[in-house]
């Protein structure tokens, strides 16, 4: 308890937000860990304070809903690191979204922490079973699905196959991406017949992530 105390009184006396602490200590894990893996493993623990924070729960409560429009997903844009180049994004699936199957995609090349911060949603992910040989075609196969709630982190690495569905309730995620997205083309996936393709990344609508 009297750390708690201790740690919340700093904050109010150094008026740093749960956003900016976040947006720190991300900055310096960076600034001293390069091995790719470890620098997103190290991420884990920090996001999972900004996901516990009730300041930061609370405000994501009063975020928009996304809407997909013309093929393309929709993203909160919270912030882009000018040094680093990662980003913060936010994720709402309000009732619009209700039993609405997301796509299976991968990222492309960066790497992802999505972190769930209010509601449950389930994450499924996929093996890639062929050689990659053969253009527009992939087959996947389902390797892991997990009911998530507030607080779960799933790290999404460069190319691995996935996807998230509503369960009913609306859901609302933080993403921590190595690079902004919607300016590069991820991959898709249609189990069913096989296709493969690409096209481009969630649109990133700016928001003020500590909305009050
Ligand atoms: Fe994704």
């Amino acid at each position: 308890m009297e750390t708690q105390t201790a740690t919340a009184t700093q904050t109010r006396s150094s008026g740093e937000n749960a956003r900016d602490r976040f947006i720190r200590k991300t900055r310096e894990l960076f600034a001293k860990e390069t091995d790719l893996d470890k620098r997103w493993n190290g991420l884990r623990p920090v996001l999972a304070e900004l996901l516990s924070d009730p300041d930061m729960i609370e405000a994501s409560k009063k975020w928009p809903d996304c809407v997909p429009a013309n093929g393309r997903a929709e993203n909160l844009l919270f912030y882009e690191d000018p040094d680093y180049g990662f980003a913060i994004n936010g994720l709402t699936k309000g009732q619009a979204r209700q039993g609405v199957a997301a796509r299976i995609h991968d990222h492309a090349h960066i790497y992802t922490l999505y972190g769930v911060i209010d509601g449950h949603e389930k994450v499924v992910r996929y093996d890639r079973l062929d050689d990659r040989s053969k253009p527009q075609y992939a087959q996947i196969k389902e390797a892991e699905n997990v009911l998530c709630g507030p607080g779960d982190i799933d790290l999404v690495k460069p190319y691995e196959i996935h996807t998230e569905l509503t369960v009913g309730e609306r859901t609302v995620a933080v993403i921590i991406r190595s690079q902004k997205g919607g300016d590069f083309n991820q991959g898709r996936y249609n189990p069913e017949t096989n296709e493969y393709y690409e096209s481009l990344g969630p649109r990133q609508t700016p928001c003020d992530m500590m909305a009050k």
